[in-house]
C-alpha cells in the first residue's frame, strides 16, 4: 500500500446530522471529549449559555442559540484521524447541509429516543440516500423515558426503507439505562455516570453471571431481545451498509457520554475510509493521483478580527502540502495555499499537510465557490454539488440608495458563499433582485450580514412563490405570460427558472401547454 493509501485508510470523514434538539451539539462535544481533542465537555461546541467557540462569531447565532457556520473538527482515535464536519444546527433545512454531505464518507444520524423519526430526520435520510452516503444511526437520550427500542427500529425501517441492524442494544429503558449489549463483541457493558458527564463514562464489562446478578430483569429482557434480533437476521452486514440498504444502530446518551466510545469504535471498524471520487467524466480518481480537492463551503468574515474569506476543501486525492500552488479548475487560474488552516469555530491551526478525507480551510479564497475543484498536476474536475431546489423567494432592496454599491457587493458575496441564490429579471430590474433559498432563515442571515459586514440595511419582501422549475429560452416567454408564474435568470449559472405559486398552478399551465420545458431542480428527486 502506498503512503497515501495508508493515510487515507486511517481517515474517517463524517457528519453528525439530526433534527434540531436531538443532541447534535452534545454529541459533538462528547465525541471530541472521548477522543481527547479537548479536556472538558462544552469547550468545543456551545450554544447560548455554554462555553462555546463555534457559535459566538455571529450575533444572530447568539441571539437564537443556533449554529450557522460549519467547519471541521479533527481528532485522533485508535490510530485513526477523524474529520467531523459540522452541519448547521438550526431548524431550517439549509443548503449548507447538502454541501457538507458532499464532503463526507459517512453520516451519523441522531434520533431522540422519545421522538423517533422527526421531519428533518426523514429529509436527511433522503439526502443521504440520494448521495449514497452510508448512515450509522445513534438513538440518543436513552437515559430518559422514551419509546421501545424495537418499536423505534420498526419506525426507521418503515419510514426510510433501510434495514436497521443494531450493533449495540440497550439494557434498561425509561430512565433506567444500565448499559448496552455489544452484539458484535458479544459483551455486556455497564455504564457509570461521571458527574455532569464532564468526563468519559466509566464502562465495566460484565460476564453474563455478573449482569444477571447486578442488573437482573432488565438484562434478561435485553438478552431476549438480542436473541430475537439474531433470529430475524438483523445483523450488521457491511455490504448492505455501504450500499445504503441497511443502517447499523447504536443506543446511548450523549449527555452522559454513554455509548459514545462504542460509536467511535464502530466508526473505526465499519465506516468507509475515503475512496476514489468520480470526476466529471465519471472516472474515479485514484487516491494516489496528485492533489485534488472539492470546495464544499465558502464562508466570509467568520471572525470579525480576521475579515477574511475561507474556502473549506475536502481532499480527494494526493498529499496536500501548505504552500503548494494549485489550479482552480473553474477559471484555470493558480491558487496559492500559503494560508491553510484547520478551522473549528474560532479555533484555527495551521495545516502543513493533509491527505484524502481531510478538510482544510484555505484563507483568501475570493474566487472559490462551493462545488469548485482545486488540483495539482494534470487537470481534473469533480461534478458540481447538486443545487438545491429553493422553496422560498424574497425580494431584497437597499433602504438607503447611497449604499447601492455595498448592497450589490454584499448580495454578490452571499451568492458566492451559496447563502442564497440570486435571481434577476428585466421586469424587476437590478435594484431589487429576488433571493431564493430552501429555508427562510437564510434571508435573516443575509439581512444580518449585510448590516454587520457591509453596513447596509435592506428591506425584504416575501413573494408568493413556492416552486421553482428549470426551463429554456423557448418556453420562457410563454411561461412569462401565464398568471401566477414569473421567469428569472439565476445569476450564478445563467439558468432560467420559472417560479410558480404552487404545484397546482404549475399543473394547470402544463395542461394548457404540454410542450413546455419544466424540469425539477435536483433536490426534488
Ligand atoms: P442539537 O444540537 O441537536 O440541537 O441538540 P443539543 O445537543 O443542543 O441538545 C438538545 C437538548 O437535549 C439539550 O438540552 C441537551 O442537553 C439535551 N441532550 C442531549 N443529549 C442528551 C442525552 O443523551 N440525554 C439527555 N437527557 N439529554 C440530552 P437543553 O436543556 O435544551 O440544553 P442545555 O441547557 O442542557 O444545554
Amino acid at each position: 500500500m502506498t503512503a497515501i493509501a495508508q493515510q487515507a485508510a486511517r481517515r474517517r470523514t463524517f457528519a453528525v446530522i439530526s433534527h434540531p434538539d436531538a443532541g447534535k451539539s452534545t454529541m459533538t462535544e462528547a465525541l471530541a471529549l472521548h477522543a481527547s481533542a479537548i479536556t472538558e465537555a462544552g469547550a468545543v461546541h456551545g450554544k447560548a449559555g455554554r462555553r462555546g467557540v463555534t457559535s459566538d462569531w455571529m450575533d444572530l447565532e447568539k441571539a437564537r442559540g443556533i449554529s450557522i457556520t460549519s467547519a471541521a473538527l479533527r481528532f485522533e482515535y485508535r490510530g485513526h484521524m477523524f474529520n467531523l464536519v459540522d452541519t448547521p444546527g438550526h431548524a431550517d433545512f439549509s443548503e449548507d447541509t447538502y454541501r457538507v454531505l458532499a464532503a463526507v464518507d459517512c453520516a451519523v444520524m441522531l434520533l431522540d429516543a422519545a421522538k423517533g423519526m422527526e421531519p428533518q430526520t426523514l429529509k436527511l435520510f433522503e439526502v443521504c440516500r440520494h448521495r449514497r452516503i452510508p448512515v450509522i444511526t445513534f438513538i440518543n437520550k436513552w437515559d430518559r423515558p422514551g419509546r421501545e427500542a424495537l418499536e423505534l427500529l420498526d419506525e426507521i425501517e418503515e419510514r426510510t426503507g433501510l434495514r436497521p441492524t443494531p450493533i449495540t442494544w440497550p439494557i434498561g429503558t425509561g430512565g433506567f439505562f444500565h448499559g448496552v449489549i455489544d452484539r458484535i463483541a458479544g459483551q455486556s457493558v455497564r455504564y457509570t455516570r461521571t458527574p455532569g458527564g464532564a468526563t468519559k463514562a466509566i464502562e465495566t464489562e460484565l460476564t453474563p453471571e455478573q449482569a444477571l446478578a447486578e442488573i437482573g430483569e432488565d438484562w434478561e429482557r435485553a438478552k431476549e431481545e438480542v436473541d430475537l434480533l439474531t433470529e430475524i437476521g438483523s445483523d450488521h452486514d457491511q455490504k448492505a451498509f455501504e450500499a445504503h440498504e441497511s443502517t447499523p444502530v447504536l443506543f446511548g446518551a450523549a449527555l452522559s457520554n454513554f455509548g459514545v466510545g462504542r460509536l467511535l469504535d464502530a466508526m473505526v471498524d465499519i465506516a468507509p475510509a475515503p475512496a476514489p471520487r468520480p470526476d466529471v467524466k465519471g472516472d474515479p480518481r485514484p487516491l494516489e493521483e496528485p492533489f485534488s480537492g472539492l470546495v464544499f463551503k465558502v464562508q466570509a468574515n467568520m471572525d470579525p478580527s480576521h475579515r477574511d474569506r475561507i474556502a473549506f476543501v475536502r481532499v480527494c486525492s494526493g498529499r496536500f502540502e501548505r504552500g503548494m500552488v494549485l489550479t482552480h479548475a473553474a477559471t484555470g487560474r493558480p491558487f496559492a495555499t500559503k494560508y491553510a488552516q484547520s478551522v473549528f469555530g474560532q479555533e484555527r491551526a495551521t495545516i502543513d499537510e493533509a491527505f484524502p478525507g481531510d478538510v482544510i480551510g484555505l484563507v483568501n479564497a475570493t474566487a472559490l465557490r462551493p462545488g469548485d475543484t482545486l488540483y495539482d498536476g494534470p487537470a481534473v474536475e469533480f461534478p458540481k454539488i447538486p443545487s438545491f431546489a429553493p422553496e422560498h423567494f424574497w425580494t431584497a432592496r437597499v433602504r438607503d440608495s447611497s449604499r447601492s454599491k455595498q448592497f450589490r457587493k454584499g448580495i454578490e458575496q452571499m451568492e458566492g458563499e451559496g447563502v442564497v441564490q440570486v435571481l434577476r429579471s428585466d421586469i424587476r430590474g437590478d435594484q431589487s433582485p429576488v433571493l431564493a433559498a430552501v429555508g427562510p432563515m437564510q434571508f435573516d442571515v443575509v439581512k444580518h450580514r449585510l448590516a454587520g459586514e457591509f453596513n447596509t440595511e435592506i428591506a425584504l419582501d416575501r413573494l408568493d412563490f413556492s416552486l421553482a422549475r428549470l426551463t429554456d429560452a423557448e418556453s420562457a416567454p410563454i411561461l412569462a405570460r401565464q398568471r401566477g408564474v414569473e421567469v428569472f435568470t439565476r445569476t450564478l449559472d445563467g439558468a432560467l427558472l420559472a417560479l410558480f405559486t404552487d404545484e397546482w398552478r404549475m399543473r394547470g399551465v402544463l395542461r394548457d401547454h404540454p410542450d413546455l420545458v419544466l424540469e425539477p431542480l435536483l433536490a426534488d428527486t
